[in-house]
C-alpha cells in the first residue's frame, strides 16, 4: 500500500500486505481488498461515520464487518474492517437460481427486522432522509445518470428540485425498523443458502421496513430483467415474487416513494 497515503492508525496494520483493488461498487470510495481485510477510503462524512458507528453497535446482532480502525484525515474517511466471507449475492451462483437469491434476500430482510431498535444509534427516518436529500439537490449531487428511466422527463418530474417536493408533501407514515437503507445484492453476502454478511452501512438504522422492501423490490427487477448481465430474462420469475416469500401485501405507494427518494443519494 505504499503508493497510497494512509493514516498511521491503518499503516502499521496493512503495511506489507498483499492486496487488490475492488471496483464493483458504485460511489466514488476506494475499496481495497486484503486476505481477510477491506479498506474502504471515502469522502469524510456522516454516511462514513454511520457505517463505523453502526458496525460497532451491530456486534453479535447482525453478521456485518468488525471494524479493525476507522479514522478521518483531511477530507477523507479511512475505515479497515473484517472481509465478509461468502459471495456476493449478483454473483453467477445466485443470478442463475432466481428461488436461492429470493429465499436468501427473504432471510436477509428477516434478519433486518430482527433487530431490536430501543436503543439504536441510528436515524434514518424519514426526516432525516428527506434532510440530507435536500442538502443533494442543493448542492448538485443527484446522479442524473443513474436514475429509473421514468422518474425524470416527459412523464416524470422536471427536476430533482420537484421531485423533492412531491416527497416532502406525499410523507408516509413510517412502519419503524431496523433497515440497511441501500438493500441491494452486491451489498448482501451468502455462503450456500445463509447470509453470511451485510456491508455498505453507510445508510444503515432506524427507518421505515419499505425502504429495504422497495430497493429490494428495484434490485429484483433489474436483476430479473437482465440489467447486470446483457439483457439474460429470468423466465418465470418476478420481483412480485418477493411478497410471497415474505408474507406481506404490496404497498405500491410505499414502493413507488422510496424508489424516488433513492433517486436524491
Ligand atoms: N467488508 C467487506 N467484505 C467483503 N467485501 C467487501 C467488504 N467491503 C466492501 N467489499 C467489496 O467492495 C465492494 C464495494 O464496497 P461498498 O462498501 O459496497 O462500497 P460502495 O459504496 O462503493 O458500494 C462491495 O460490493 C464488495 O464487493
Ligand atoms: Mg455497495
Amino acid at each position: 500500500m505504499e503508493a497510497i497515503w494512509l493514516p498511521d492508525e491503518i499503516k502499521c496494520i496493512v503495511r506489507g500486505k498483499p492486496y487488490e483493488e475492488n471496483n464493483i461498487g458504485m460511489s466514488d470510495s476506494q475499496v481495497f481488498m486484503f486476505e481477510d481485510m477491506v479498506l474502504k477510503i471515502q469522502a469524510a462524512s456522516e454516511e462514513a461515520d454511520n457505517e463505523a458507528r453502526v458496525s460497532r453497535w451491530l456486534k453479535d446482532r447482525i453478521p456485518v464487518p468488525r471494524i479493525a480502525a476507522y479514522c478521518t484525515a483531511g477530507k477523507r474517511a479511512y475505515c479497515l474492517m473484517s472481509r465478509i466471507y461468502g459471495k456476493m449475492l449478483c454473483d453467477e451462483v445466485y443470478m442463475t437460481n432466481p428461488q436461492k437469491l429470493l429465499d436468501i434476500v427473504t432471510q436477509a430482510l428477516q434478519m433486518l427486522w430482527s433487530v431490536d431498535i430501543s436503543d439504536c444509534p441510528c436515524d434514518n427516518s424519514l426526516s432525516v432522509k428527506l434532510a440530507m436529500a435536500g442538502h443533494n439537490v442543493e448542492n448538485g449531487k443527484v446522479d442524473l445518470d443513474n436514475v429509473e428511466p421514468e422518474t425524470f422527463g416527459e412523464n416524470g418530474f422536471s427536476s430533482p428540485a420537484e421531485l423533492l417536493r412531491w416527497l416532502e408533501n406525499n410523507r408516509p407514515e413510517e412502519d419503524s425498523a431496523f433497515s440497511h437503507g441501500d438493500f441491494c445484492l452486491p451489498n448482501l453476502f451468502a455462503d450456500k443458502d445463509k447470509v453470511t454478511g451485510f456491508i455498505d452501512l453507510g445508510k444503515m438504522g432506524i427507518a421505515d421496513r419499505w425502504q429495504d422492501i422497495a430497493l429490494c423490490y428495484r434490485s429484483l427487477k433489474h436483476n430479473f430483467e437482465g440489467k447486470y448481465n446483457g439483457g439474460k430474462l429470468y423466465e418465470g420469475y418476478y420481483p412480485e415474487m418477493l411478497f410471497e416469500k415474505l408474507g406481506v401485501k404490496p404497498d405500491w405507494e410505499k414502493l413507488k416513494y422510496y424508489i424516488l427518494l433513492d433517486e436524491l443519494f
